[in-house]
């Protein structure tokens, strides 16, 4: 994608709900398709990101992370940020990372930072909570005394299972006027998210590079049964160092029989 092109995209996200997106010109652009929809959907819309291994592993089993994605993955990831209000991460994330999750990699605003730190376990050394970027928002149970006073936080009834309801996270986020979302991990919190039904869209940004063992992106409760597997209608980019899977989770079972594998669309190549 390039500089005009990627600012075709920015600029629809500025436009915003008064845009129809049928902008020609970003038509054009054999990416729009993979970053129109998330430049327009300002009511309430939420991605969930992963960056994976063929085998997919997103670190190895000792944590290291760093260099899962290449070059073009990297810098989609960094193009999902600046196209939303806000990136959310579970505190394992930073427990492993130390993530800062800005825009570096190409032009564009970071999102507002938001850690799920349900149980007040967030490090307080953590680079993201000192780096004076943008906003950070910690979200804790209700019954946890605060964490990182110095930063918001938003303090959320723990539901029967001790847990958080993710639809109160999104709830308490809209309220702050944020209501593009990207969720990028890692496998417990993307799994919360999908299992509430709250994913519009998934991103599986897969690397030409195999682990062998470790961390799986995704951990959803387990099925016994291959035909009660989500089957998301599908679109495939190839970014170049990456291959994109772009999952709309909320268009039905498009590809849900195993004989309609074959109509999958295949995006422009890079
Ligand atoms: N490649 C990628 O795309 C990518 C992106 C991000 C992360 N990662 C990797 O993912 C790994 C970390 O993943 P992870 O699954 O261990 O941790 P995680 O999802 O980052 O964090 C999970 C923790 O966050 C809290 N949490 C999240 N949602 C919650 C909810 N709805 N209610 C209550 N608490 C909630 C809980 O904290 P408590 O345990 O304190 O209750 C939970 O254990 C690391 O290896 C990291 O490198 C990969």
């Amino acid at each position: 994608m390039n500089d005009d092109q990627w600012q075709r995209i920015l600029s629809l996200r500025q436009q915003g709900s008064r845009s129809d997106g049928s902008v020609s010109a970003d038509r054009a652009s054999p990416f729009s398709d993979l970053y129109r929809p998330i430049a327009l959907g300002r009511e309430r819309f939420v991605l969930a990101q992963v960056g994976q291994s063929l085998d997919g592993r997103v670190a190895t089993p000792s944590g290291d992370a760093k260099e899962v994605s290449g070059c073009n993955g990297i810098e989609h990831l960094h193009r999902c940020r600046a196209l939303v209000d806000a990136v959310i991460v579970g505190v394992g994330t930073v427990v492993a990372d130390n993530p800062s999750l800005s825009v570096r990699a190409v032009p564009g605003v970071s999102p507002v930072r938001v850690v799920i730190d349900c149980n007040g376990r967030m490090p307080l050394n953590a680079k993201m909570l000192h780096d004076g970027g943008a906003p950070v928002i910690v979200v804790q149970a209700s019954d946890v005394v605060l964490r990182c006073p110095e930063h918001e936080t938003l303090q959320i009834d723990r539901q029967p299972n001790g847990e958080l309801a993710p639809a109160d996270i999104l709830a308490a986020l809209s309220e702050r006027g944020l209501t593009s979302i990207l969720v990028e991990g890692g496998a417990t919190t993307i799994a919360r998210f999908m299992d509430a039904g709250l994913i519009d869209r998934l991103h599986v940004s897969i690397a030409p590079i195999i682990i062998g063992s470790g961390p799986a992106g995704i951990n959803l409760p387990p099925i016994d049964l291959l035909r009660d597997a989500k089957r998301p209608s599908v679109t495939v980019h190839n970014i170049g160092t990456d291959i994109v899977f772009d999952c709309d989770l909320r268009a039905g079972a498009a590809a849900d029989k195993l004989e309609d594998r074959d109509k999958i669309p295949m995006a422009y190549p890079a």
